[in-house]
Protein backbone atom coordinates (compact mmCIF):
# COMPACT_ATOMS: atom_id res chain seq x y z
CA UNK A 1 0.00 0.00 0.00
CA UNK A 2 1.54 3.65 -0.98
CA UNK A 3 0.92 6.84 0.34
CA UNK A 4 -0.22 5.72 3.56
CA UNK A 5 -0.27 8.61 6.73
CA UNK A 6 -3.07 7.54 8.76
CA UNK A 7 -4.23 3.76 9.92
CA UNK A 8 -7.97 4.00 10.90
CA UNK A 9 -9.76 1.18 12.83
CA UNK A 10 -12.99 -0.19 13.12
CA UNK A 11 -13.63 -0.94 16.99
CA UNK A 12 -16.16 -3.88 17.69
CA UNK A 13 -14.98 -7.32 15.65
CA UNK A 14 -11.77 -5.82 14.59
CA UNK A 15 -9.96 -4.66 17.46
CA UNK A 16 -12.29 -5.96 20.27
CA UNK A 17 -13.86 -9.42 20.03
CA UNK A 18 -17.63 -8.56 20.72
CA UNK A 19 -18.71 -12.59 20.87
CA UNK A 20 -16.09 -12.67 24.20
CA UNK A 21 -19.50 -11.32 26.28
CA UNK A 22 -21.42 -13.73 25.90
CA UNK A 23 -18.88 -16.46 25.73
CA UNK A 24 -18.20 -15.41 29.20
CA UNK A 25 -21.38 -16.22 30.46
CA UNK A 26 -21.13 -19.57 28.04
CA UNK A 27 -21.48 -21.94 31.24
CA UNK A 28 -24.82 -19.92 32.21
CA UNK A 29 -26.26 -19.83 28.47
CA UNK A 30 -25.17 -23.07 27.61
CA UNK A 31 -24.69 -24.07 23.77
CA UNK A 32 -27.10 -21.23 22.58
CA UNK A 33 -24.34 -18.95 23.20
CA UNK A 34 -22.36 -18.51 20.02
CA UNK A 35 -26.29 -18.05 18.40
CA UNK A 36 -27.28 -15.56 20.57
CA UNK A 37 -24.45 -13.70 20.45
CA UNK A 38 -24.26 -13.91 16.98
CA UNK A 39 -28.11 -12.37 16.70
CA UNK A 40 -27.65 -9.74 19.38
CA UNK A 41 -24.49 -8.97 17.07
CA UNK A 42 -26.90 -8.35 14.01
CA UNK A 43 -30.01 -7.02 15.57
CA UNK A 44 -28.00 -4.35 17.28
CA UNK A 45 -26.28 -3.44 13.80
CA UNK A 46 -29.30 -3.64 12.10
CA UNK A 47 -30.91 -1.03 14.97
CA UNK A 48 -27.66 1.58 13.72
CA UNK A 49 -29.22 1.17 10.20
CA UNK A 50 -32.44 1.39 10.89
CA UNK A 51 -32.19 4.43 13.29
CA UNK A 52 -29.95 5.97 10.85
CA UNK A 53 -32.16 5.39 7.77
CA UNK A 54 -35.31 7.10 10.27
CA UNK A 55 -33.76 10.39 11.54
CA UNK A 56 -33.93 8.72 15.29
CA UNK A 57 -30.66 8.71 16.35
CA UNK A 58 -30.55 7.00 19.48
CA UNK A 59 -26.22 6.02 20.82
CA UNK A 60 -24.56 2.57 20.69
CA UNK A 61 -24.73 2.11 24.22
CA UNK A 62 -28.39 2.63 24.38
CA UNK A 63 -29.09 0.60 21.50
CA UNK A 64 -27.03 -2.88 22.52
CA UNK A 65 -29.35 -2.47 25.40
CA UNK A 66 -32.10 -2.68 23.23
CA UNK A 67 -31.25 -5.25 20.76
CA UNK A 68 -30.08 -7.42 24.00
CA UNK A 69 -33.48 -7.31 25.51
CA UNK A 70 -34.89 -8.49 22.45
CA UNK A 71 -32.30 -11.16 22.23
CA UNK A 72 -32.60 -12.25 25.36
CA UNK A 73 -36.65 -12.87 24.61
CA UNK A 74 -35.56 -14.23 21.10
CA UNK A 75 -33.39 -16.85 23.09
CA UNK A 76 -35.45 -16.98 26.26
CA UNK A 77 -32.19 -16.55 28.31
CA UNK A 78 -33.17 -15.50 32.31
CA UNK A 79 -34.07 -11.94 32.37
CA UNK A 80 -31.62 -11.55 35.60
CA UNK A 81 -28.85 -12.36 33.45
CA UNK A 82 -29.09 -8.64 31.48
CA UNK A 83 -26.94 -6.82 33.40
CA UNK A 84 -24.03 -9.06 33.33
CA UNK A 85 -24.25 -9.21 29.93
CA UNK A 86 -24.34 -5.89 29.49
CA UNK A 87 -21.54 -4.92 31.54
CA UNK A 88 -19.52 -7.72 29.99
CA UNK A 89 -19.39 -5.45 26.95
CA UNK A 90 -18.06 -2.44 28.66
CA UNK A 91 -15.09 -4.80 29.00
CA UNK A 92 -14.67 -6.81 25.47
CA UNK A 93 -11.29 -8.23 25.01
CA UNK A 94 -8.64 -7.07 22.32
CA UNK A 95 -7.90 -10.18 19.54
CA UNK A 96 -4.64 -11.51 20.89
CA UNK A 97 -2.42 -9.88 18.24
CA UNK A 98 -3.96 -5.97 18.46
CA UNK A 99 -1.38 -5.01 21.32
CA UNK A 100 1.98 -5.90 19.57
CA UNK A 101 0.22 -4.93 16.00
CA UNK A 102 -0.24 -1.14 17.11
CA UNK A 103 2.79 -1.52 18.81
CA UNK A 104 4.80 -2.16 15.99
CA UNK A 105 2.74 0.44 13.73
CA UNK A 106 3.30 2.96 15.84
CA UNK A 107 6.66 3.05 15.80
CA UNK A 108 6.61 3.54 12.21
CA UNK A 109 5.08 6.64 12.81
CA UNK A 110 1.58 6.39 11.32
CA UNK A 111 -1.33 7.99 12.87
CA UNK A 112 -3.19 5.62 14.92
CA UNK A 113 -6.96 6.12 15.49
CA UNK A 114 -10.02 4.40 16.01
CA UNK A 115 -13.12 5.28 14.15
CA UNK A 116 -16.27 3.31 15.52
CA UNK A 117 -19.87 3.66 16.54
CA UNK A 118 -19.49 3.28 19.79
CA UNK A 119 -20.00 6.13 22.47
CA UNK A 120 -16.75 8.30 23.00
CA UNK A 121 -17.25 7.04 26.62
CA UNK A 122 -17.59 3.18 26.37
CA UNK A 123 -14.65 3.70 23.57
CA UNK A 124 -12.05 4.88 26.02
CA UNK A 125 -13.08 3.05 28.98
CA UNK A 126 -12.04 -0.07 26.55
CA UNK A 127 -8.97 1.01 25.30
CA UNK A 128 -8.54 2.07 29.13
CA UNK A 129 -9.55 -1.56 30.67
CA UNK A 130 -7.14 -3.02 28.31
CA UNK A 131 -3.93 -0.78 28.65
CA UNK A 132 -3.56 0.21 25.10
CA UNK A 133 -5.06 3.88 25.14
CA UNK A 134 -1.46 5.10 24.25
CA UNK A 135 -1.10 3.98 21.11
CA UNK A 136 -4.14 5.93 19.36
CA UNK A 137 -3.53 9.38 18.56
CA UNK A 138 -7.29 9.98 18.22
CA UNK A 139 -10.46 7.83 18.71
CA UNK A 140 -13.53 8.88 16.73
CA UNK A 141 -17.01 8.38 17.94
CA UNK A 142 -19.72 8.70 15.26
CA UNK A 143 -21.77 10.68 17.94
CA UNK A 144 -19.26 13.68 16.56
CA UNK A 145 -21.82 12.78 13.28
CA UNK A 146 -24.69 12.06 15.01
CA UNK A 147 -25.07 9.36 12.45
CA UNK A 148 -24.04 5.41 12.24
CA UNK A 149 -21.79 4.08 9.41
CA UNK A 150 -22.00 3.83 6.45
CA UNK A 151 -22.88 6.96 6.14
CA UNK A 152 -19.92 9.31 4.96
CA UNK A 153 -20.18 11.79 7.55
CA UNK A 154 -18.65 9.38 9.41
CA UNK A 155 -16.15 8.81 7.07
CA UNK A 156 -15.12 12.73 7.02
CA UNK A 157 -14.20 12.44 10.51
CA UNK A 158 -10.50 11.85 10.27
CA UNK A 159 -10.16 13.21 6.61
CA UNK A 160 -11.11 16.84 8.55
CA UNK A 161 -8.90 16.27 11.46
CA UNK A 162 -5.73 15.11 9.65
CA UNK A 163 -6.18 17.06 7.14
CA UNK A 164 -5.49 14.28 4.18
CA UNK A 165 -7.26 12.77 1.54
CA UNK A 166 -9.16 9.61 1.74
CA UNK A 167 -6.95 7.44 0.01
CA UNK A 168 -4.02 8.17 2.63
CA UNK A 169 -6.03 6.32 4.55
CA UNK A 170 -5.55 2.66 5.31
CA UNK A 171 -9.35 1.52 7.16
CA UNK A 172 -9.40 -1.75 8.35
CA UNK A 173 -12.77 -3.65 9.69
CA UNK A 174 -13.92 -6.97 9.95
CA UNK A 175 -17.03 -5.87 9.20
CA UNK A 176 -17.83 -6.48 4.91
CA UNK A 177 -20.24 -3.63 4.96
CA UNK A 178 -18.13 -1.18 7.16
CA UNK A 179 -15.50 -2.11 4.72
CA UNK A 180 -17.54 -1.49 1.74
CA UNK A 181 -18.53 1.79 3.24
CA UNK A 182 -14.98 3.35 3.64
CA UNK A 183 -13.94 2.48 0.78
CA UNK A 184 -16.85 3.08 -1.57
CA UNK A 185 -15.98 6.89 0.46
CA UNK A 186 -12.37 6.64 -0.64
CA UNK A 187 -10.11 5.08 1.95
CA UNK A 188 -8.16 2.20 1.05
CA UNK A 189 -9.49 -0.67 2.58
CA UNK A 190 -8.27 -3.96 4.24
CA UNK A 191 -11.04 -5.98 4.99
CA UNK A 192 -9.82 -8.68 8.70
CA UNK A 193 -11.79 -11.16 7.42
CA UNK A 194 -10.28 -14.02 10.71
CA UNK A 195 -12.99 -16.78 9.46
CA UNK A 196 -12.64 -16.90 5.75
CA UNK A 197 -15.96 -15.36 5.18
CA UNK A 198 -17.78 -14.58 2.11
CA UNK A 199 -17.83 -10.56 1.05
CA UNK A 200 -20.73 -8.62 0.48
CA UNK A 201 -22.11 -8.47 -3.00
CA UNK A 202 -21.83 -4.46 -2.96
CA UNK A 203 -20.58 -3.35 -6.03
CA UNK A 204 -16.84 -3.00 -3.89
CA UNK A 205 -14.55 -5.07 -3.67
CA UNK A 206 -11.72 -4.91 -0.66
CA UNK A 207 -8.40 -3.52 -1.59
CA UNK A 208 -6.81 -5.90 0.20
CA UNK A 209 -7.67 -8.71 2.95
CA UNK A 210 -5.73 -10.01 5.89
CA UNK A 211 -6.81 -12.95 8.01
CA UNK A 212 -5.46 -11.04 11.41
CA UNK A 213 -4.20 -7.55 12.01
CA UNK A 214 -0.51 -8.77 12.39
CA UNK A 215 -0.68 -9.59 8.80
CA UNK A 216 -1.03 -5.42 8.37
CA UNK A 217 3.04 -4.90 9.34
CA UNK A 218 4.06 -6.03 5.83
CA UNK A 219 1.39 -4.75 3.94
CA UNK A 220 1.56 -1.19 5.10
C1 LIG B 1 -17.92 -0.21 15.01
C2 LIG B 1 -18.76 -1.36 14.55
C3 LIG B 1 -19.14 -1.26 13.14
O1 LIG B 1 -17.05 -0.34 15.89
O2 LIG B 1 -18.09 -2.53 14.68
O3 LIG B 1 -18.13 0.87 14.47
Amino acid sequence: MKNIKAIIFDAYGTLFDVNSAAEKCKDKIGDKWEPFANFWRTTQLEYTWLRSLMKRHKDFWQITEDSLNKSMKVFNINPSMKNELLDLYKVLSPFREVPDTLRALKKKKFKLAILSNGTPDLLSELVKTNNIENLFDDIFSIEEAGVYKPDSKVYDLPINKYKIKSNEVAFLSANTWDVSGGGNYGYQSIWVNRNNNIFDNLDYKPNNQIKNLSELISLI
